[in-house]
């Protein structure tokens, strides 16, 4: 049995770590080591406990209840879909799905849409795309995709072999082949990389890449990078597919992370904030990329009415509210007062990262400090924060946030770090 680590020093992602807490129950199995916390309400952006303890939640069900907890419009929406129905199949015309897919390609570069229910199942729904695409129209027989170092993209086994972070592939070999690593955000030993490759004629299917890299450490993308990737992707007819599934859906103050990145994708996925804390994940694809035929991919619950009402209504309400204005103001203003607090404590903070409002606060490697700690007094301080790789505290509110909570989240922040020191 794996020891009882922390997320620091184990296969963590986020809160999901190696071993079991002391205080889980035997009959869940211990695939993450939780938090001796159990939430049983929400509203907006607090939390209560079963003692009545409340809490500002800044980490939003790991980025995705975009919309907050208990939203009114989001409750009454799913009530009414409950009522209707739930579940039918793909096997018939979904007016709700229909009307989602046709509400995401009007608001991004995709054409169509393939759904399903989470990040990691986009991303096998767009390996699979990728080496179609590979075989039938770059004549490739066995197609390679590359992909980030530090990079993360889920935890069923073609998304972990994509995952270019050898801790989480310990004990789960043999990983699926035909996926190749470079440094993220290094375009010199990316275009070597490809090139070596493509030297003797089509080897690579696609480029699978985070526009900002989330659970490796909050690591934006650099435009420069994006733009030589996009154009060498032309060049040699190779897909670029983004994987969105942290950052889209109006997390970085933009409805998709390429838009901070100044190219477009061939294709992108979906998750998290779509469903603003409901099961749904998404393929978006332009039409050259769109290579599935009937029978090709398949999912019984993807895209059934209810995941796609909620996903609707997030959709809606990130526009009436004006929420991706919002997200790029309150980030602002958490980027701001992080940054006061690296100044404030440069022996223990390093630097603030993100976009909108997906920001990392990085300790430095030697301080004290470590990211557990910091989660545990946090908690105590009535905060919810997440790690994200090894020294990164990651805040990630719902959209909905206002400016009081957002000062409220630094002023814990700070209490936190003062009693740390
Ligand atoms: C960029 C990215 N891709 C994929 C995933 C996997 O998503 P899910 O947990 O919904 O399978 C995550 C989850 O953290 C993610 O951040």
């Amino acid at each position: 049995m794996p020891e009882l680590v922390d997320g620091l020093d184990s296969k963590s992602s986020a809160l999901g770590h190696v071993g079991s807490s002391p205080t889980a129950p035997t009959e869940v199995m211990g695939t993450y080591q939780r938090l001796p916390l159990k939430i049983i309400r929400g509203k907006g952006c607090w939390v209560w406990d079963e003692t009545g303890k409340v809490y500002l939640d800044a980490v939003a069900g790991i980025a995705s209840c975009s919309l907050g907890h208990s939203n009114r419009k989001l409750r009454h929406a799913l009530n009414r879909q409950l009522n209707q129905i739930q579940h039918v199949s793909n096997l018939y015309r979904i007016n709700e799905q229909e009307e989602l897919a046709k509400w995401l390609v009007s608001r991004s570069c995709a054409d169509s849409v393939f759904f399903c229910n989470s990040g990691t199942e986009a991303n096998e729904a767009a390996i699979k795309l990728s080496r179609k695409y590979g075989h039938f129209y770059r004549k490739i027989k066995n197609p390679l995709i590359l992909t980030a170092q530090s990079s993360f993209h889920g935890r069923t086994l073609a998304s972990l072999s994509a995952t270019g972070q050898p801790k989480y592939h310990q004990g789960f070999e043999p990983l699926v082949e035909g996926f190749i690593f470079f440094p993220y955000n290094d375009i010199n030993e990316f275009e070597n990389l490809l090139q070596k490759i493509e030297s003797k004629g089509p080897k690579v299917a696609s480029v699978l890449i985070e526009p900002l890299q989330g659970e490796g450490g909050i690591q934006p993308g650099e435009i420069s990078f994006f733009k030589r990737v996009r154009k060498l992707c032309d060049k040699y007819k190779i897909l670029l597919i983004l994987d969105e599934v942290q950052v889209g859906m109006g997390r970085s103050g933009k409805w998709w992370g390429y838009q901070n990145l100044g190219i477009e994708p061939d294709a992108f996925t979906l998750a998290k904030g779509l469903g603003g804390g409901h099961a749904i994940g998404a393929l978006l694809a332009k039409s050259h990329a769109d290579v599935f035929e009937p029978g090709d991919h398949a999912s019984t619950f993807g895209g059934n009415p209810f995941a796609c009402k909620a996903g609707l209504t997030v959709a809606k309400e990130i526009e009436r509210l004006n929420l991706l204005e919002n997200a790029s103001r309150r980030g602002e203003e958490l980027n701001r007062g992080l940054k006061e607090l690296v100044k404030a404590y440069p022996k223990e903070l390093k630097e603030v990262r993100g976009w909108g409002l997906l920001q990392g606060l990085v300790l430095h490697e030697a301080s004290k400090i470590t990211t557990k700690k910091f989660i545990q007094i946090a908690l105590e301080q009535k905060l919810l924060v997440i790690s994200a790789g090894p020294n990164v505290i990651r805040i990630v509110p719902p959209l909905i946030i206002n400016s009081r909570e957002t000062k409220i989240i630094l002023k814990r922040i700070q209490r936190t770090i003062e009693r740390l020191i």
